[in-house]
């Protein structure tokens, strides 16, 4: 378990993962201001952020938008143009690597092929004092917490690659540093594996208490591993959140459609009540009523984004405060879902998901092509968003 912190006491414990407290803990990791430019390219831009200890924190984004170079920056293998790195209340910034309590598991973890699994962990060790009976003690403790303590003979080619990716996870964690930054740590591995072995990274962490940060471009990894995620382009962070807040109240059409798909539309605000908007949406033929964001006046363009599953279809209409009626054009399948493309008498076309709870025979689907539907959405699934 990762440790509270003593200001914040019992009460910490108590929020699950992915739920941030909402006692201000002191950051473990502090990144102020930090840029990084190669030549006059800049690759991270202004970065401030605020890491606590015990979490498993991702950096999500497209490939380029400076990652690697953030994490580069934190092990100490790349100085910061301006900004400083702050670690366990200690700068950082003009550290070698070795002297940070920071190991980097990189995005090509290269084994030793010629190496056994236990010898390739024992390298993570080969600048550590210890005599030859800790290092193998800490081999062996290494090996039962990725769980292949079995396999401590075998070379690298003859283990499967979700093995493969746990010996360098060892070899990475052998040193008990204080932060582990791992990046694309399950990019090699195919979707089932990788699944898998999220939690098996999820249940380490929690085990060994090590703060992670964990860089991927995959939304649903991020999602499921972390307890908090920064959202980057272009050098910049977007958005840094939990995953309900980046998903369900993201602050930008950038986050709305880099995490899950959406559809979005041009609206005019017509009127403020309290905290609902009303706002005029000609390409679904009427207004909508929304959750209202700060800062709103009539007459303003604003983009309403409303997510697939938060639509539902019905075959009549129903007393929903925003209906509208369209023509299924297409539905795909997918067994535990389908997806309906809806045409609206705009032209517009709709992406709907619809949960296929229910066993269903042929003709009993909600709806067929070509059927009239009605589309309705509740009011707080309506996303208004001003940039
Ligand atoms: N040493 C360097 N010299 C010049 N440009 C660099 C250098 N290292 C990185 N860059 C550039 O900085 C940008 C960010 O690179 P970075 O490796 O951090 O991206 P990333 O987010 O990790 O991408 P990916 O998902 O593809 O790994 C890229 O445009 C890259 O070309
Ligand atoms: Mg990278």
């Amino acid at each position: 378990m990762p440790e509270p912190s003593p200001a914040a006491g019992a009460t910490v414990a108590q929020f699950p993962r992915g739920v941030a407290p909402a006692v201000k803990e002191t950051p473990f990791i502090r990144i102020d201001g930090v840029t990084k430019r190669f030549g006059s390219f800049t690759a991270v831009s202004s970065v401030s952020l605020e890491i606590r200890k015990g979490e498993i924190f991702s950096l999500l984004g497209g490939s380029g938008c400076g990652k690697t170079t953030l994490l580069r920056m934190l092990a100490g293998f790349e100085d910061p143009t301006e900004g400083r790195i702050f670690i366990d209340g200690q700068d950082m910034t003009d550290l070698p690597p070795y002297e940070r309590p920071v190991n980097m598991m990189f995005q090509s973890y290269a084994l030793f092929p010629h190496m056994t699994v236990e010898r390739n962990v024992a390298y993570g060790l080969k600048h550590a004092d210890m005599t030859a009976s800790q290092r193998a003690d800490r081999v062996r403790e290494m090996l039962a917490l990725v769980q292949l303590s079995d396999l401590g003979q075998r070379k690298p080619h003859q283990i499967s690659g979700g093995q493969r990716q746990r010996v360098a996870l060892a070899r990475a964690l052998a040193k008990q540093p204080k932060v582990l930054l791992l990046d694309e740590p399950l990019a090699a591995l195919d979707k089932k594996l990788r699944e898998a072995t999220q939690f098996e990274l999820m249940d380490i962490q929690d085990r060994t208490g090590t703060t992670f940060i964990v860089v991927t471009h995959d939304q649903e990894e991020a999602m499921t591993l972390s307890s908090r995620l920064a959202v980057m382009d272009k050098g910049r962070i977007m958005q840094i959140g939990n995953a309900t807040e980046v998903y369900e109240y993201p602050n930008s059409k950038f986050v709305a459609g880099f995490i899950g798909s959406i559809n979005f539309f041009d609206a005019t605000v017509r009127d403020i009540k309290g905290d609902m908007a009303r706002v005029d949406v000609p390409e679904l033929g009427g207004p909508v009523d929304a959750r209202a964001i700060p800062g709103l006046v009539p007459g303003q363009p604003i983009t309403l984004a409303i997510r697939p599953e938060k639509l539902s279809l019905s075959r009549t209409r129903t007393d929903a405060a925003n209906a509208f009626p369209g023509t299924v054009r297409e539905l795909a399948y997918f067994g535990k879902d389908s997806l309906y493309r809806i045409l609206m008498p705009s032209g517009r076309i709709l992406s709907v998901n619809s949960v296929n709870a229910r066993r269903v025979g042929e003709n009993e689907r909600v709806a067929d092509w070509e059927d009239a539907v009605w589309l309705s959405f509740d009011p707080a699934a309506a996303i208004l968003l001003k940039d």
